[in-house]
């Protein structure tokens, strides 16, 4: 916190000047608190607002709106009275307008300037001293005096380590726009993440509506936050209610289909999980689409090993639907359960969420925040949640029934209305016609806890 509050200017010729010191508690902070952008979930990852003299660069693949963002961010700044100021350095002012046109973020109070020389933008912020300046983008500008072209390692270094020195001098806001390609090298700058505060990075399927802003580093503030937007006809709107998004095409009673409650930043998210289980012509294929790879192949091989599900053999799919993920281990029971639902061609027990890790020996694992997941699946209407059996002392308060499973096949018994139809199968088994099958194990059922 010291860097930021102690004084970058003022203080005498460089170098020279005999450093003040300073009681911590009190530092003048005046001028500096953030600046709220106005834009809930861009001000949420960055823990207020966009900071006086700091630097913030927002990553992502070409196309996913962070010219978009960043514009109506400037709108919205401006119509709170802040200065702002656009170096448009990849496209004409012309271009930049009509898109605030569209965006009706056409307003007064927001400077553009077309220039893509680094002297010409520091004359620019000098003559304006703007509140906020956004550079768009860093790998479009270059200074004369430093080799090679627009976009090489060495200029895009050189000349956003002059642009964060002159945001610090000046007192403004900087944020940086990078493009990052596939592999998600920031071409150029990945080599900036050092040099700036914050490291902003805009995810999102280009094909889908949903795009994800996560701070991947924050000086000021926690970084693990996630804004979400959805890309319309008028830009970017925040989302206010992921899991009713997540949640919207959902049919209720199709086999393969689950729904789990991952955390994403702070937020627990309802989201449904899709598998698809096919015969494998050659080598089984898997294909995973908002999911860690890794984490499925060893799922299946722990559904077949341990769980008497033979998948091995088997081409599959799974997906999280509507561009969301669910990439940590408090899913892997529900992906479980998709794989094995979509295999004997059962759905789920309906109205239930399913939350847990699974482990190597097939058994069920406890994750953190049990109770806040828990409490969003009720808030979305699910009644029944299947989770690891609580250790003692710990009672989970919604929805109105869970049903607690030590292992992976006490799960698969609890999951389906009339017990897993696989049950007492081995390995490589053939289905036993439901119904007719032995019903499920074990299951504590905790009634009325909430
Ligand atoms: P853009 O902000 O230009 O992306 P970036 O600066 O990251 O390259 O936005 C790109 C896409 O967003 C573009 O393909 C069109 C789409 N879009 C909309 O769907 N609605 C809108 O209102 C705007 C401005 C863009
Ligand atoms: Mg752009």
């Amino acid at each position: 916190m010291v860097e930021q509050a102690a004084p970058t200017s003022g203080s005498g010729p460089a170098g020279n000047a005999v450093p003040e010191l300073l009681a911590l508690n009190e530092v003048d902070m005046d001028g500096h608190r953030p600046l709220p952008t106005g834009i809930d979930e861009l001000d949420r990852v960055l823990s207020g607002g966009l900071l006086p003299g700091s630097a913030t660069l927002l990553g992502g693949e070409p196309g996913t709106g962070k010219s978009t963002l960043l514009l109506q961010a400037l709108a919205s700044l401006a119509a709170s009275g802040r200065r702002c100021l656009l170096v448009a350095a990849e496209e004409s002012a012309h271009q930049v307008r009509r898109r605030a046109q569209r965006l009706g973020a056409d307003v007064p109070g927001v400077f553009v300037v077309e220039a893509t020389q680094l002297p010409a933008i520091v004359e620019a912020v000098s003559r304006s001293a703007p509140d906020v300046v956004v550079v768009d983008s860093v790998q479009a500008v270059s200074d004369p005096a430093v080799p090679g072209g627009a976009g090489s390692v060495p200029q895009v270094r050189e000349c956003a380590q002059s642009l964060v020195a002159l945001g610090k001098a000046s007192g403004a806001a900087l944020v940086l726009v990078g493009h990052v390609t596939k592999d998600g090298s920031l071409a150029g700058p990945r080599a900036l993440e050092h040099l700036v505060d914050t490291v902003l990075s805009f995810e999102g399927d280009r094909y889908l509506s949903l795009r994800a802003l996560r701070a991947v580093k924050h000086r000021f503030g926690p970084t693990g936050e996630t804004g979400l937007f959805e890309m319309g006809e008028q830009g970017l709107k925040g989302v206010a209610d992921p899991s009713a998004l997540f949640l919207e095409d959902r049919r209720e009673g199709s086999a393969g289909s689950t729904v789990t409650v991952p955390i994403e930043g702070y937020r627990p998210l309802v989201v449904e999980v899709q598998a698809l289980v096919g015969r494998a012509s050659q080598v089984p294929r898997r294909f995973v689409t908002g999911l860690d790879p890794g984490r499925v192949g060893f799922l299946v091989a722990v559904l077949d090993r341990r769980a008497g599900v033979p998948l091995g053999d088997c081409d599959v799919y799974v997906s999280v639907t509507g561009g969301a993920r669910a990439a940590e281990p408090a899913a892997d029971l529900a992906i479980c359960l998709a794989l094995a639902s979509s295999l004997v061609g059962e759905p789920v027990a309906p109205g239930m969420v399913a939350i847990g890790e699974v482990g190597l020996g097939g058994e069920l694992r406890r994750v953190a925040g049990m109770p806040k997941r828990l409490a969003e699946a009720r808030r979305m209407g699910f009644t029944r949640a299947l989770v690891p059996a609580p250790g003692p002392g710990h009672g989970h308060r919604a929805p109105d029934e869970v049903s607690v499973a030590a292992s992976l096949r006490e799960a698969l018994g609890a999951a389906f209305a009339r017990g897993w139809p696989l049950e007492g199968a081995g390995r490589g088994g053939r289905k036993t016609p439901p119904g007719s099958a032995a019903p499920g194990r074990t299951v504590h059922t905790l009634r009325g806890m909430g």
